[in-house]
């Protein structure tokens, strides 16, 4: 599948499977997604761009770099909130624009219930933060957002995926590379993943 990174990691392979296991209680659970949504961030921002720079050590010059891509995080809510944390340690400057979306249980679709981006873009890059990627129409009206706010350059970083979300996401927005920890078997006929994790907001948050 092309722009379809499925993470090798054995720390994430390792906190996926402890992530996954029905006895992982909601504290747990919470610090898995955060770490995994930290380390799948790292693989996703290999291409971010920088400019040349000199630093002075105690020794002498050294020639280096810094980072000239402003980042934006969007957690998709509630359960893309659980991975802002973990990725703030790594990019501590990265705006976070919070996009609220909820899947209506009988249709699938999503229903938009809080959006306050500003009229225009204020960064370069965005991280789309979702740990699933079930049917896919969270994450592609998301992206559909995104478009509309002017931002150009889209990732989706998720924990897990459905073969049915990812086809959807490619179908839509060809141009936004897919990060994810592991892609699974399928949708069940409630559109959850399969063997996945259930849900992934009622994990976090101790609800449902
Ligand atoms: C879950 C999940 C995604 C969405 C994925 O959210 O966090 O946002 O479902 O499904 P899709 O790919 O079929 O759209 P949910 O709607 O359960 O809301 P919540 O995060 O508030 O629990
Ligand atoms: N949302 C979840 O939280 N889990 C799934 O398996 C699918 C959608």
């Amino acid at each position: 599948m092309s722009n379809v990174f499925e993470s090798t990691h054995p720390l994430v392979l390792h906190k996926l499977t402890k992530l996954r296991d029905v006895n992982t209680e909601p504290k747990k659970f919470r610090e898995l997604v955060r770490e995994l949504g930290a380390l799948l961030c790292y693989e996703a921002t290999a291409d971010l761009g920088t400019k040349p720079l000199t630093v002075t050590t105690p020794m002498g010059d050294a020639q280096g770099v810094h980072l000239t891509d402003r980042i934006g995080l969007v957690p998709i809510l509630r359960a893309g909130l659980g991975m802002v944390e973990g990725v703030w340690e790594l990019m501590p400057n990265a705006e976070v624009w919070h996009i609220g979306l909820y899947r209506d249980e009988k249709t699938l679709r999503p229903v938009e219930y809080y959006n306050k981006l500003p009229v225009s873009p204020t960064v370069e890059v965005c991280l789309v933060l979702d740990p699933m990627l079930a049917t896919g129409g969270s994450a592609t009206a998301t992206v559909d957002i995104l478009k509309k706010w002017g931002v150009r350059r889209i990732k989706f970083v998720g924990l897990l995926g459905a073969p049915e979300g990812i086809k959807a996401m490619q179908t839509q927005h060809p141009d936004v590379p897919i990060h994810l920890a592991k892609i699974d078997s399928h949708l069940n006929e409630i559109g959850y993943i399969v063997p996945g994790l259930g849900d992934a907001g009622d994990r976090q948050f101790g609800t449902g």
